[in-house]
């Protein structure tokens, strides 16, 4: 389905990234997985992706400094020849109550989810509009929708990251890109394991499916909207969130 195309995760070298690109690869997808650290984890999964008979690299990059985000967009079309699909994916958490809330846990929090959110659609746009074609997902978070205590940052850059979904949707719709946002809600991965489980099980009780949700979970709403199926669906939330959110 997604044969000859090029896709681009960045933060894909675990959780929900890893997920997104082990999908987009099952339907045919070249993956470039962007990471900031995590290096063997991102070596041992392009070993992971070309078994699918795909061909996949890795870019490090740290997606808040705008150079870098130019970096991979170059990366992918040096390697692949296109670039069809930027899932922005990278994220951070930096949680505390406003209070206690230090200017540098607001700053980097907005810095790498939000800013580095429009480096990359900006580089990447920017090869896509020559070829009239393309797909962006942004991974939100229904945080961005209905705010958490905790987390101001977060949720301001989440919210952000629709904010601008709407706006780019507007500017590249007459030029065949779609962009589309992703909120996922409660998901099991490194940045949910450090919680609690009083927390956890307070969520899964505003969880009407009754379970946390799997990477795969959004993998398989990210994949769709990475589509020739999706062609029409543009400048949309989609919650993944096993109705937490309605
Ligand atoms: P994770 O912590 O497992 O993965 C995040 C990835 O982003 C890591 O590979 C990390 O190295 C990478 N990253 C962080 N800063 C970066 C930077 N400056 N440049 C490049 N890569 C960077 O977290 P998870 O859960 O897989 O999160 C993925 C996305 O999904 C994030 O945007 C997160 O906010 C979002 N999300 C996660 C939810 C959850 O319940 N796990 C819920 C809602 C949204």
């Amino acid at each position: 389905m997604l044969k000859g195309k090029t896709a681009v995760v960045t933060g894909g070298a675990k959780g929900i990234g890893k997920a997104i690109a082990l999908k987009l690869a099952d339907l045919g997808a070249n993956i470039v997985i962007n990471y900031r650290s995590s290096e063997k984890e991102a070596e041992s999964i392009i070993e992971e992706l070309k078994t699918k008979g795909i061909k996949a690299l890795a870019v490090k990059a740290d997606v808040s400094k705008f150079e870098e985000a130019e970096v991979i967009m170059k990366a992918a079309v040096a390697e692949f020849g296109s670039l069809d699909i930027l899932v922005n994916n990278a994220g951070i958490t930096r949680d505390t109550l406003l209070l206690r809330m230090k200017e540098e846990d607001f700053d980097s929090v907005i810095e790498v989810n939000l800013k580095g959110c429009f480096n990359c659609i900006k580089h990447a746009s920017s090869i896509m509009l020559k070829q009239k074609r393309g797909r962006i997902v942004n991974i939100a978070s229904v945080i961005g929708l209905i705010g958490n205590a905790g987390q101001a940052n977060y949720a301001a850059a989440k919210a952000g990251i629709i904010g601008i979904t709407k706006s780019v949707a507007k500017e590249l719709g007459s030029r065949g890109i779609t962009v589309n946002a992703v909120a996922p809600g409660f998901i099991k991965t490194d940045m949910t394991d450090v919680l609690s489980d009083k927390v956890k099980d307070s969520m899964l009780d505003s969880i009407p499916l009754k379970r946390l949700g799997e990477p795969e979970d959004v993998a398989n709403l990210v994949a769709f909207l990475a589509s020739e199926e999706a062609s029409y669906i543009t400048g949309q939330v989609l919650n993944v969130d096993g109705g937490m959110v309605m």
